[in-house]
C-alpha cells in the first residue's frame, strides 16, 4: 500500500473512532470511570430529571478562609454532563471574599449576576489581564491559565461560570502548596518562601 492509501485508511479509522453514536451518556457513578468520563447509565432508565440540576438554588453561607462558597455543577454533581464537554459553577463571595488563584484543564467563561468583582488571569509570560466587572459583564479565562476573582463591592457578589469540559477540575494554587501533604522543606524550596511564612500558611490550613 502506498502512503496515500495508508493515509486515507487512517483518516477513515480516525473518523470512525470519533463518530458520535449516542445522543447522550448520562454518567453512572456506580460504574468504573475512564479518562473519557463515566460509563453510561442505561438509556432506558434515563428520565428528564437526569438533565435537570437544582444545586444553584438558594442562598449561600460563607465560612471558609477565602470568604467564598463555590458550588460545582461538574459531571460528579450533574452526571448528565458526562461526555458533553461542558459544565458550570456558581461562585458566591462574601464582602472582601475571593476565589483564590486556580486553574482548570479547560477554558472558562464567567458572567457576573450580583455585586462587583475584579476578574483576571495571568498568562505564561506573567502578564496579568484583569478587569472590574459590573452585573451582566462577561470575562473569559483561556484554557489552563491561572485565574482569580475578588469581590471589590460593599455587598456580597455572585457569578456563574461555564467550562468547556464535563470534569474540568479545580486546582487552587495556595491550598495545593499548604493544605496538602507536601513537606515544609519542599514548599520552601519551590516557592522561595521563608520557613516562618510556610509554617504560618500551613497552620492556617490545619496542616502544621
Ligand atoms: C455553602 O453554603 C451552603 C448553603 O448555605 C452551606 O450548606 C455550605 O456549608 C457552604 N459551604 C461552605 C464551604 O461554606
Ligand atoms: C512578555 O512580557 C514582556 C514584558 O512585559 C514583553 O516585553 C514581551 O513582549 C512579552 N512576550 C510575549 C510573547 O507576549
Amino acid at each position: 500500500m502506498n502512503n496515500l492509501k495508508l493515509f486515507v485508511v487512517f483518516c477513515f479509522l480516525a473518523s470512525l473512532s470519533h463518530a458520535i453514536e449516542l445522543d447522550f451518556c448520562v454518567g453512572d457513578p456506580s460504574l468504573p470511570r475512564g479518562p473519557e468520563g463515566y460509563a453510561c447509565k442505561d438509556p432506558a432508565s434515563v428520565t428528564t430529571d437526569d438533565f435537570f440540576y437544582t444545586g444553584f438554588r438558594g442562598e449561600r453561607t460563607i465560612t471558609n478562609v477565602f470568604g467564598n462558597n463555590v458550588t460545582l455543577a461538574f459531571s460528579d454533581a450533574f452526571p448528565a454532563l458526562n461526555g458533553l464537554g461542558i459544565s458550570m459553577a456558581r461562585l458566591d463571595f462574601g464582602v472582601g471574599g475571593v476565589i483564590p488563584l486556580h486553574s482548570h484543564r479547560t477554558s472558562e467563561v464567567l458572567i457576573l449576576a450580583k455585586g462587583s468583582i475584579i476578574a483576571g488571569f495571568i498568562d505564561a509570560n506573567n502578564t496579568a489581564y484583569y478587569k472590574r466587572l459590573q452585573v451582566g459583564d462577561v470575562m473569559v479565562f483561556p484554557q489552563a491559565m491561572l485565574h482569580f476573582q475578588i469581590n471589590v463591592g460593599r455587598t456580597a457578589a455572585t457569578a456563574f461560570v461555564s467550562l468547556n469540559g464535563a470534569n474540568p477540575a479545580l486546582q487552587l494554587t495556595t491550598p495545593s502548596l499548604f493544605a496538602g501533604n507536601l513537606p515544609v522543606d519542599i514548599v520552601e524550596q519551590i516557592t522561595l518562601l521563608s520557613h516562618e511564612e510556610v509554617m504560618r500558611m500551613k497552620r492556617m490550613f490545619g496542616t502544621a
